[in-house]
């Protein structure tokens, strides 16, 4: 938010604030703090780091931060480690409470030049998903008869997306879809809730900011005793057939970007994953 108003009787004239914003959204002109509206992207880093609480934006003082409650390091380390993708899920729904949880998670997730575009499409009615998921699924069947054509394949792996020429891609379709004839949910895994995050597609970053928003929410839900998946294949869909986004109400002039699936764990995992070991280079 923007800051708003200044207390000059409390203000220490300090210039925290002010080389804070490196922006000229705020400063000190004749021993008076000053705002420059234009420039301000409303971070509220001013707000946040005056130490004295002379600064508010319209929301008022937000409260201080309560260091004491923040994970360890090996707190921390251990939710990353121990965080899994679930692709079974109890049938219960996701808590509404759980929920609330997971958005306000979300709402706080960095974006580019701060613009929290990301909005949020939460399919939690049992006919809300059963309808998005037969519509996803018809348009999986359209996606491989075209796929068989040849002729597709090459002007369209030419011209817009390479991926439609590997055969791994017509395999994994045709698996999905033999599941799915076999009364499974290899898409959304039948959980109890799927969420699309979306966001005009002109803007600043929309794409990392819709992520980066998702993963504050499966962090969240781990600490809830909820599970989540990321689901690249359902955005991968919606990116080729757009329309799917009518069916959930989705403006047509954003894209979703980012999709996951929730609901508490069947079974929970009891052991870490090993995994490579990191490649970086520290020149
Ligand atoms: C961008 C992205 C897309 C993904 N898409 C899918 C997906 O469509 N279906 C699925 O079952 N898992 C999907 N996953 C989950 C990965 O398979 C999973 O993260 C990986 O196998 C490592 O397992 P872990 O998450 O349990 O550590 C996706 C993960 C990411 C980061
Ligand atoms: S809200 Fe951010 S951009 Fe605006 S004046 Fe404060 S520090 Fe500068
Ligand atoms: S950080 Fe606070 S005390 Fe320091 S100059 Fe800015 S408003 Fe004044």
């Amino acid at each position: 938010m923007k800051p708003e108003s200044v207390n000059q009787e409390i203000c220490r004239r300090c210039g925290a604030c002010v080389e804070e914003c490196g922006r000229g959204g705020i400063a000190l002109e004749d021993g008076q703090i000053v705002f420059n509206g234009p420039r301000c992207m409303a971070c509220g880093h001013c707000v946040a780091i005056c130490p004295v609480g002379a600064l508010t934006d319209p929301e008022g003082l937000p409260e201080t931060i309560d260091r004491s409650i923040l994970p360890s390091t090996e707190g921390m380390e251990e939710l990353l480690r121990s965080r899994r993708s679930h692709r079974h899920y109890e049938k219960r729904p996701v808590a509404m409470e759980h929920v609330e949880r997971l958005l306000a998670a979300a709402r706080f997730a960095p974006s580019g030049k701060n613009t929290q575009s990301f909005e949020f499409t939460l399919l939690q009615t049992p006919d809300r998903r059963h309808a998005f998921t037969d519509a996803c699924f018809e348009r999986m069947i359209r996606a491989r008869k075209k796929l068989k054509n040849v002729w597709w394949r090459f002007f369209v792996g030419l011209l817009f997306d390479p991926r439609v020429r590997d055969v791994g891609v017509r395999r994994s379709l045709d698996r999905a879809l033999r599941r799915r004839e076999a009364g499974m949910d290899p898409l959304f895994f039948a959980a109890p809730l799927i969420v699309l995050v979306h966001a005009p597609k002109v803007g600043a970053t929309p794409k990392d900011d819709c992520c980066y928003a998702l993963y504050h929410m499966v962090l969240m839900a781990e600490t809830l005793g909820l599970g989540s998946c990321i689901n690249g294949n359902a955005e991968v869909l919606i990116r080729h057939f757009p329309d799917l986004k009518k069916e959930v109400n989705i403006p047509d002039e954003h894209r979703v970007y980012a999709c996951a699936t929730f609901g508490y764990p069947k079974r929970a995992f009891v052991r870490h994953v090993h995994r490579n070991s990191v490649c970086a280079r520290v020149l």
